[in-house]
């Protein structure tokens, strides 16, 4: 069955300041309420976020003018992971693999993430489509929705690919931080499974670029 949340136009313009409003306060909360937790997704979101902006920007020939701008891109970035504020701790940050039910558990934060997005001011359709979607897999084998290949929305694809390399680069309770080699050898074993093939290409590219400044 499609989820559904709050349906916003496709047309509705970022409101900047409503955001940035909000998203300090969702910060000042969770930091406060959820410190662990707020260790666990916020840092991992900036630099997603930041990294997301600059791949985008430099793949702008796939990102049509008639989708999501840049800052829609980044946005998504910054909030891909809301939902995870409504997951147990244990189960978020717990140092060995999931069972089956906590799992199941774990595949729920795009949809609570989504819902949440939904209802603040200044989100628009496009952003919340990258919260929805973010797990999402090339092969049609993610959540929630199970979409595949270009179904999946393009700022979705893009996020999910900075997503995974960003998380191979930290360092997790549950495992150490990879070289950029290394995490881009893992983008390239995901493409075309998990991952676009096309994006992962670009990305590697774009990193290797990077590197050589
Ligand atoms: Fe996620």
């Amino acid at each position: 069955m499609k989820y559904s949340p709050v349906a916003q136009p496709a047309g509705r313009a970022v409101d900047h300041r409503a955001l940035k409003a909000v998203m300090r306060m969702v910060a000042q909360v969770e930091r406060k309420n959820q410190p662990e937790l707020f260790s666990h997704v916020q840092p991992h979101a900036h630099a997603t976020a930041r990294l997301t902006r600059f791949f985008a920007a430099t793949c702008s020939r796939r990102v049509s003018s008639y989708g999501p701008t840049l800052d829609e891109i980044e946005y998504g970035a910054l909030m891909h992971d809301i939902g995870k504020y409504f997951i147990d701790a244990a189960v978020l940050l717990k140092p060995a693999t999931l069972d089956e039910e906590e799992a199941a558990v774990m595949r729920l934060h795009p949809l609570f993430g989504a819902t949440a997005v939904s209802r603040l001011p200044g989100t628009t359709h496009h952003i919340r489509r990258v919260v929805l979607h973010h797990h999402e897999h090339w092969d049609g084998s993610g959540y929630p929705e199970g979409l595949g290949g270009t179904r999946i929305p393009l700022a979705a694809r893009l996020v999910s690919v900075v997503d995974v390399y960003t998380a191979l680069r930290s360092k997790r309770s549950y495992k150490p931080t990879l070289t950029k080699r290394s995490a881009t050898v893992m983008l390239t074993e995901m493409a075309g499974r998990e991952l676009d093939p096309c994006l992962v290409e670009d990305f590697i590219r774009m990193v290797c670029v990077r590197e050589q400044k």
